[in-house]
């Protein structure tokens, strides 16, 4: 498998954080907020990943990341122009992909305590066309939302409802295959002007073609100032039962 993080955006939520400099420089406890992405693709067994870059200090995440080498990665990077969304930042990836199957990690999610090796495998081999990991929170209406019939299937996703179907979203770990690509290039931009990923996945349901298991670690997303401080105490914790890599990865000189 291949993979991708998605490290663009503009981050409005977090000015004046992120007035000069990108989000995903910012530090979470004792690296920066993209170790945490590259290292949950290189727990999966990935070794290349193409970076999508775009916003603030692109430069600076080259300059950080390198060729990936001090993670044990092989690293690739491409540029999206402006805030255009999650699934056209993957749409660029297209080339890069080729005919293999790849995983998304969002460049601001921090996950912990789950071994995701075994269930990127599943995906890998199994017949789906997308798929995502769920996860319970208590503020669903700031995420997709997924919509679930009373076996635990998934019925749908909504992008920031008002009234949430449920408290279960979709963390952003995206399982794709090249075939996803189709589907982006007919998305119409939602009412943010972006091409959303949940209806990429949305795509899959009818036919059983989404797969979707529960996410049982610990995830915090660190788009906003109260989820980059409980992303920091998610990290700390993962320090002290010796879940990160200690100490952070180093570029070679
Ligand atoms: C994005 C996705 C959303 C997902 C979330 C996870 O939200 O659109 O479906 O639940 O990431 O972090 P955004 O960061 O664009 O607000």
């Amino acid at each position: 498998m291949k993979g991708l993080i998605l490290a663009g955006g503009t981050a409005t939520r977090l000015f004046p954080l992120t007035i000069v400099t990108n989000k995903h420089l910012l530090p979470i406890y004792d690296r920066p907020m993209i170790y945490y992405p590259l290292e949950t693709l290189a727990g999966m067994g990935i070794q290349e990943v193409m970076v999508i870059v775009g916003g603030k200090s692109v430069g600076d995440v080259v300059e950080l990341l390198g060729d990936g080498e001090h993670f044990g990665l092989r690293l690739t990077y491409r540029y999206q122009r402006g805030a255009l969304g999650i699934a056209h930042a993957i749409g660029l990836a297209r080339d890069f992909v080729g005919n293999d199957a790849f995983c998304c990690v969002l460049g601001d999610n921090i996950l912990r305590g789950s071994a995701l090796a075994p269930v990127a495998r599943e995906f890998e081999v199994g017949p789906w066309g997308a798929g995502t990991l769920l996860y319970r929170v208590p503020d669903p209406e700031r995420f997709g939302v997924a919509e679930l019939a009373a076996d635990g299937t998934v019925l749908g996703f909504e992008e920031k409802p008002a009234v949430p179907k449920s408290d279960l979203i979709p963390i952003g770990v995206y399982f794709l295959r090249p075939d996803a690509f189709g589907v982006i290039d007919l998305l119409a931009p939602s009412g943010r002007g972006e091409l959303e990923i949940t209806d990429v996945l949305n795509h899959y349901i009818p036919g059983g073609g989404l797969f979707a298991r529960r996410f049982d670690g610990h995830w915090a997303d660190a788009g906003t100032v109260a989820s980059l401080l409980r992303a920091a105490e998610l990290a700390s914790a993962a320090d002290e039962v010796g879940e990160l890599s200690a100490p952070p990865p180093r570029p070679l000189a």
